[in-house]
């Protein structure tokens, strides 16, 4: 659905309904030709027993949950300590994004790039046809639109969802601005959809009965990058079935961005304020559960007495530079869709609070008080509980069979304005001005705790050659390490090589760029130890770069950019020797040289599409890691 094809709109219907009215949900709420008729074509193929125009109120949301709890989908928690939340277990096999499902279908397979799995448009859409015929049957189909953005931002985009799952619908409440506000853009402001088919795959034909975790064994994640559509049949999980997450708003955004000239990237943006009120914005790329959400609601250490850390995102930023030639970013979403084990009030005691009410958790553990656990949430395990699939569980079972209570991709689906720490612009239709990108990754070994690139497109290449260890985001092998450029290997929706290219001409639209800095948490000792605190003292890190970034710290020049001395870092309130810190940002050349091995694997993939930039830097980098003439 396009801009000028949505001009031939009837009046708008959507502004008729007030909120409170009861009303029958099968009545269109947008007026809107060109989805009226596209809601009735995918009627007729996938054929659903009911039509659901979802207004997105509470009372909406409240019965759809209702209609979950009844139909075994939902438990709700207990009301008193866990207010609004409901509980959800997935089917086992159904439990994280699948990349290997996950297809760009360009018209051209040179345009999808070696990183992407690409199938030829006319093949997939076949195929989808055939999988999306009858697949609602039994079901209720609902059209669920959603602003990626505050609405009306200039920054924002709008995604029409076609789907089968009521899991989706209350989700998306959380994660996006959705419902009646929407579709007045659509029909007054003759935004453009992005229109985006799902489906669980699994048809109730002749009576059979429901199960609490509809899905399909057989999954296919699809977009199609010229078009901007989106398909996805047989997950009912996360990022691929919340589809204005990973599919819209990066893989269908990044191709947008390259076309528009803005950057749809896996970051958190969160704000330092310091002592005096000057405040700070920073985005930062890390890859999936590597800390990111921990990252954009840091606590400071006590020690930091009037320093603020506020959050704006904590997974994806739009990122458009403004008419002064600056950066600017929003955050297109309004939930948090963030990992459980590991969160606690040590790690993170604001995504904590944010979690205490109206939150949907999915895979983690249940208590018998009816309320919910998961790994490194208390020091203490319960004594007794019902693991996600829905087994008893206790510590001496998990001692002994080494079952986990909660899925080390467990999810909480929870509203970002609950969020102690949210930034009072995070919903500045404008965005926030961007001052540092920070680009990290899960290393034991090889790479400092901090650095800064020279310049943007030493910036680039550094973001460019980012590795990190797999974790439980995706299928896979979790603790091989994996190039990630920019954490967007699984995201971005087009060719990296063009995408590297893109990310150079940025530079030309801006007057001041933004400085870039590499972070790595996770370094080990010989012991295997991290050598590194994290958490609340990541904060050093965070001031020593807003420091670098207003142009007020020291720094020392090394083969691989500017490190910090120990002395140029706040270390009040935490023993930290000089040594350790030595061993922190230690260059061992060695490392460096097989890692620039790593990097010249990726390059040999794109090297067709590479822009010649990250060519030179390699180079750059291989003439600096020479040893020392004697
Ligand atoms: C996520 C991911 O869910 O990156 O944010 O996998
Ligand atoms: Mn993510």
């Amino acid at each position: 659905m396009s801009k000028t094809e949505s001009k031939k709109t009837a009046a708008p219907v959507a502004a008729k309904v007030t909120k409170h009215e009861r009303r029958d949900p099968s009545q269109p709420l947008s007026g809107n030709q060109h989805l009226l008729r596209w809601v009735e074509k995918m009627a007729h193929l996938t054929k659903p027993a009911a039509i659901h125009w979802v207004d997105g109120s509470k009372e909406e949301y409240d019965e759809l949950c209702q209609k979950m709890v009844d139909a075994g989908t939902f438990t709700r928690l207990n009301h008193k300590a866990w207010p609004g939340c409901f509980y959800a277990r997935s089917d086992s096999s159904d439990v994280a994004r699948v990349e290997d499902r996950t297809f760009i279908c360009s018209l051209s397979k040179d345009s999808a790039g070696p990183t992407n799995n690409w199938e030829d448009p006319y093949v997939m859409r076949k195929k989808l046809k055939s999988l999306f015929n009858g697949a609602m049957q039994g079901r209720t189909m609902y059209v669920l639109p959603y602003s990626m953005g505050p609405i009306g931002s200039p920054m924002s985009q709008i995604g029409v969802q076609l789907t089968d799952s009521p899991y989706v619908v209350v989700s998306t409440r959380t994660m996006a601005r959705i419902g009646l506000p929407v579709f007045k853009l659509i029909d007054q402001d003759f935004k453009r959809v992005v229109p985006c088919m799902h489906s669980v795959g699994m048809p109730l034909v002749h009576g059979q009965a429901d199960v609490t975790w509809p899905c399909n064994k057989e999954k296919y994640i699809v977009h199609f990058p010229e078009t901007r559509e989106i398909w996805s049949y047989g997950s009912g999980y996360g990022g691929n079935a919340l589809l204005g997450k990973k599919c819209f708003a990066l893989r269908i955004a990044s191709n947008m961005a390259r076309d528009e000239g803005w950057m749809a990237e896996h970051m958190l943006i969160l704000g330092v304020e310091s002592p005096d009120g000057e405040k700070t914005y920073v985005a930062a790329a890390f890859p999936s559960a590597c800390g990111k959400t921990n990252l954009a609601m840091l606590v400071p250490p006590k020690s930091f007495k009037g320093w603020k850390v506020w959050t704006v995102g904590d997974d994806i930023a739009w990122i458009r530079p403004d008419k002064n030639g600056h950066l600017r970013a929003i955050n297109p979403e309004a939930g948090f869709f963030g990992v459980a084990p590991g969160t606690s009030m040590k790690t993170n005691p604001n995504a904590m609070a944010a979690l205490r009410k109206n939150t949907i958790f999915t895979n983690v553990a249940l208590t018998p008080e009816g309320g919910v656990w998961w790994e490194g949430m208390t020091d203490v395990p319960p004594a007794e509980c019902t693991d996600w699939q829905g087994n008893k569980w206790t510590p001496a079972i998990a001692q002994e069979t080494g079952a986990k209570a909660a899925h080390p991709n467990a999810r909480f689906t929870a509203p970002a304005n609950q969020c102690p720490t949210i930034d009072p612009n995070w919903e500045d239709p404008h965005g926030v001005p961007l001052s540092a990108i920070i680009f990290g990754g899960r290393r034991a070994t090889t790479i400092p705790l901090v650095y800064q690139a020279f310049n943007w497109s030493s910036g680039v290449y550094m973001g460019a050659t980012m590795g990190s260890e797999m974790t439980a985001a995706a299928a896979g092998t979790i603790g091989k390490v994996r190039r990630d450029p920019m954490a967007m290997l699984p995201f971005c929706g087009y060719h990296m090589g063009d995408y590297f290219r893109h990310w150079i001409k940025m530079q030309r639209s801006l007057k001041e760029t933004p400085r870039i800095f590499h972070v790595n948490w996770f370094r080990k000792d010989k012991e295997g130890k991290f050598l590194w605190p994290g958490f609340s003292e990541n904060m050093r890190i965070l001031k020593w770069i807003v420091d670098r970034a207003r142009v007020r710290a020291h720094a020392s020049e090394t083969p691989i950019g500017w490190m910090p001395r120990y002395e140029d870092i706040e270390w009040k309130g935490l023993p930290f020797s000089a040594e350790k810190f030595e061993e922190l940002q230690s260059f061992d050349t060695k490392g460096w040289r097989s890692e620039v091995i790593g990097h010249e694997e990726l390059f040999l993939d794109l090297h067709d599409h590479l822009p010649p930039e990250m060519i030179y830097e390699r180079e750059l980098l291989i003439c600096r890691l020479q040893p020392a003439e004697k």
